[in-house]
């Protein structure tokens, strides 16, 4: 089908902050361009939509996966990604997150951003006029969560009814698995240490977007049925300081071959990378049968192809 023929993105212009932003329909048609773009680089047919477009990409932490699904993403599109070091930026010191929104927008048509406090994506979106896709903050981390479901989708045939459970830390990552599930009817459960649940706040707001997910401190139990289990890092980038503590605390939750045998028969196991061998899973499990980590990797760069798609489009 020729481009000029598809009918108009409805998120074209937008921001992509939190999965929020968008509605169940909008998540499916992102979900649906992503598997589109994914079958047509799988046989070779060339999509530049984007020629002549530049995403921005402003990176305050270490990045693989980000750092390279985006570049290789809009290189494919037709367009460009620029990636801008910490040292480059400097957010905050060298100049306002604002001035930096407001500059870009002068040179890119997107800007994508890894920071540290979720309020900076929020200023440079406020800012910049274009859109802006958050990279990950410390409260979300969207285009992981879209790669999940679209893995998901993929292995299970589908979202809906779909029983995962997130173990560990309620994190970036759980927040948006938890908006994700919600907005795609996915039944999330997510155990974790006493002290260490998702944010109230993001809870509260899954349910009103479609679902709770329902929260324990007992892995066995919260993964029992569960036909995804997912795990991330017991310490995210910028809590190094509370490592060791942490080692100790979420040691109970690593996801091991055991407490994998406690999760529905052929269940997958899910990671957003990177991972810790011997800390949150076990070398067998991640890198076992089960596994799914690098279709995960790999369903980052469908996914966003497909945002920026249509973000831009
Ligand atoms: N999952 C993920 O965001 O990986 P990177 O930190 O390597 O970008
Ligand atoms: N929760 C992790 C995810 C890394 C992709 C972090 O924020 O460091």
């Amino acid at each position: 089908m020729q481009e000029k023929e598809r009918a108009p993105s409805p998120i074209s212009g937008e921001s992509c902050l939190t999965l929020a932003e968008f509605g169940p329909v909008e998540i499916r048609l992102i979900l649906d361009e992503a598997l589109r773009l994914k079958g047509l680089q799988r046989t070779g047919v060339p999509f530049q939509p984007l020629r002549g477009k530049t995403l921005a990409m402003i990176f305050q932490k270490p990045s693989n996966r980000t750092r390279v699904s985006f570049e290789v993403g809009m290189y494919q599109l037709g367009g460009h990604a620029l990636p801008l070091s910490p040292q480059e930026i400097q957010m905050g010191k060298r100049e306002t997150t604002s001035d930096i929104g407001k500059t870009l927008a002068r040179y890119a048509d997107a800007i994508m951003a890894r920071v540290f406090h979720h309020q900076e994506v929020e200023e440079l979106a406020e800012a910049a006029g274009v859109p802006v896709i958050n990279g990950l903050s410390d409260l979300h981390h969207p285009c992981q969560a879209l790669a999940d479901l679209l893995t998901i989708r993929e292995e299970l045939g589908g979202l809906e009814g779909v029983k995962i459970t997130y173990v560990g830390d309620g994190n970036n990552v759980a927040h948006s698995l938890a908006l994700g599930c919600a907005l795609t009817e996915t039944r999330l459960t997510i155990a974790h240490p006493e002290g260490h649940a998702p944010d109230a706040g993001i809870v509260k707001l899954a349910g009103e977007l479609g679902a709770t997910p329902t929260l324990t401190q007992d892995p066995r139990e919260g993964v029992a049925g569960a036909q995804v289990v997912y795990t991330d890092v017991w310490t995210s980038m910028g809590q190094e300081d509370e490592a060791d503590e942490r080692k100790n605390r979420f040691a109970p939750y690593q996801v091991n071959e055991e407490l994998m045998d406690h999760a529905a028969s052929g269940a997958i196991f899910l990671h957003c990378l990177p991972a810790h061998r011997g800390e949150e899973v076990s070398a067998g499990v991640i890198d076992g049968p089960r596994s799914r980590v690098f279709d995960q990797a790999e369903n980052r760069m469908h996914a966003q192809k497909a945002l920026l798609h249509m973000l831009l489009g």
